[in-house]
């Protein structure tokens, strides 16, 4: 077997930079304020970072609406300055990977422009127009239609309607991106995230969408024309992918991806097909059967992302941990999370164990949100349930500012930001957990160094154990002649386990140094620990 490819040992780091750090004061995160903390990234041990867009962009989508695929939006600063933050990165050893819009742009980009100004427009074709609307609701709620009134025909959208979705079958338009990707790995960045890569391939008059017909062809052609020789790494994100499309599409000699962002373990506290936002509680024995799955299924060729949270789901510790336990749950999520097979993901404050938010819809700004309580009002939903709902789904929970100390605003800026600062910054901020022998931010450190300096992480095999019990989650891997254990407490009681048969050796990390090594083992709330 040769050398691993880097992108298999990195540890990655995503960062929303509206949220990370503003530099000139207007509220705002930018490109220079995230230089500002490169090294606070590189104490933690991360090795890649992913920027969610930075390009321009009317920013209705919070920058997941590009208006120009070859400019950096003034607010979060300059190209220069996106050259100056590739060469910190690079100069620090650690690698920079953008993201990859492409399924749709912003209703302001010039093709979009261009392309609705009449039917014989060199851009018609660039996206999706037809006479009549089909039945397709957009992934944000309301119809994936807009009648546009100067051809007065209707145009084709998936998420909101100043988000018009990419004809990818139309090769002119295919040629454009594969450009622009070329220009941007050109300029030496090290790979992307790709943004709902998995709806690329649609057939909408078949109403295929996620997973589409044409995804293997476009996704082959993308991998060739821009991928294919060089060093760089490649991760997709696929909501609509199956697990076992998932291995496809990153195994074999030519994987088209490096890996994909699969959501099966996503969705789980949500009543199937009813969508996001009707919740249920989560039922850790499906919970534990998914990821033992994925691991299982990815085990032998295929490659997994590890991640339980981004900038499109909510806090880990107030999702599946306890804000009551906040330091152990958010140290025991990431002891489940890391000790498995795939590259790790961290999303910005996960870190220092951030918490959800609970606001006035008023002050909201993330227009999913926005536009679901409206339509749940139309829908005739109680008000309380309706905010249940955003209180802990919406995506505004991961995007408040970083809480980086005491001062106001939680240090984030001078300025008041574009969302409200989580008011628990006092008592939780990156200043205080980094000092703090019982933060999260050490133990993420050393989780981080532990993963780096045992093979076992990354080679190991997956095996549940305590599989029926409903609130442990209990795992072991083994590597050549080596077992690790892994275990994990999602109860805020103490838990007793017999583990006289597992034959543990001892603890090489723990949450909790109180609770001793014995064959008969009582938990605290949200314990965890890994066993040699
Ligand atoms: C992805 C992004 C999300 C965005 C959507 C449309 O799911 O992660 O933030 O709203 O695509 O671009």
């Amino acid at each position: 077997m040769g050398q691993a490819p880097w992108w298999k040992r990195a540890i990655v780091y995503q960062i929303y930079p509206l949220s990370f750090k503003d530099s000139n004061q207007d509220g705002l995160g930018d490109i220079p304020g995230i230089i500002s903390r490169l090294d606070y990234l590189k104490r933690l041990g991360v090795d890649v970072i992913w920027l969610s867009p930075v390009y321009r962009s009317p920013m209705d989508d919070n920058g997941y609406d590009i208006a120009d695929y070859y400019s950096i939006d003034p607010i979060f600063g300059t190209l220069d300055d996106m050259k100056r933050l590739l060469n910190e990165v690079h100069d620090r050893g650690m690698k920079l990977i953008m993201d990859l819009v492409v399924n749709h742009t912003s209703d302001e980009h010039i093709w979009f422009k261009e392309s609705k100004k009449d039917v014989h427009s060199p851009y018609r074709d660039y996206y999706l127009w037809r006479q009549e609307p089909t039945q397709v609701d957009s992934i944000f709620g309301g119809s994936a239609w807009t009648l546009d009134p100067t051809t007065n025909m209707y145009y084709f959208h998936l998420f909101s309607k100043r988000q018009p979705d990419l004809n990818w079958h139309h090769k002119p338009l295919r040629e454009a991106i594969y450009t622009m990707v070329n220009w941007w790995l050109d300029l030496g960045i090290d790979g992307f995230r790709m943004d709902v890569i998995d709806l690329i391939g649609k057939n909408i008059d078949q109403m295929k969408f996620a997973d589409g017909p044409y995804l293997h062809t476009y996704l082959k052609e993308l991998y060739e024309r821009c991928f294919e020789g060089r060093d760089i790494m490649t991760v997709g994100e696929m909501p609509g992918l199956s697990i076992e499309r998932a291995k496809e599409i990153t195994h074999g000699e030519h994987p088209l991806l490096d890996m994909v962002f699969q959501f099966a373990h996503v969705g789980l506290d949500e009543v199937p097909g009813q969508g996001k936002w009707v919740l249920k509680k989560l039922d850790l024995l499906e919970f534990k059967h998914t990821f033992e799955t994925l691991q299982k299924m990815m085990h032998d060729g295929g490659w997994n992302s590890l991640f339980l949270s981004n900038h499109d789901q909510p806090r880990v510790v107030s999702r599946y941990g306890s804000e009551l336990y906040r330091k152990a749950s958010a140290k025991m999520l990431a002891t489940i999370l890391y000790g498995m097979q795939g590259t790790p993901y961290i999303y910005q404050g996960e870190e220092i164990g951030m918490t959800g938010i609970q606001m006035p819809i008023k002050d909201y700004r993330d227009l999913e949100t926005k536009q679901i309580y409206d339509i749940l009002k139309q829908k005739g939903w109680d008000e309380r349930d309706i905010m249940r709902s955003i209180y802990a789904k919406s995506r505004d929970n991961s995007r408040t500012p970083f809480q980086w100390n005491r001062k106001d605003y939680a240090g984030f800026s001078t300025h008041e930001p574009w969302l409200s600062v989580n008011p628990n910054y006092l008592s939780l901020n990156a200043e205080d957990d980094q000092n703090d022998p019982e933060g999260v931010f050490p133990y993420y450190q050393k989780l981080i160094q532990l993963r780096k300096t045992h093979p076992i992480f990354d080679e190991g095999d997956f095996m549940l154990i305590f599989k029926d019990h409903p609130l442990v989650f209990a795992y072991q891997r083994k590597y050549q002649e080596k077992t690790i254990t892994v275990i994990g407490s999602f109860s805020d009681q103490p838990i007793t386990l017999d583990l006289s048969s597992l034959n543990l050796k001892q603890i090489i990390q723990t949450n909790d140094e109180t609770v001793t090594l014995s064959p008969l083992m009582t938990l605290s709330p949200y314990y965890t620990a890994i066993f040699s």
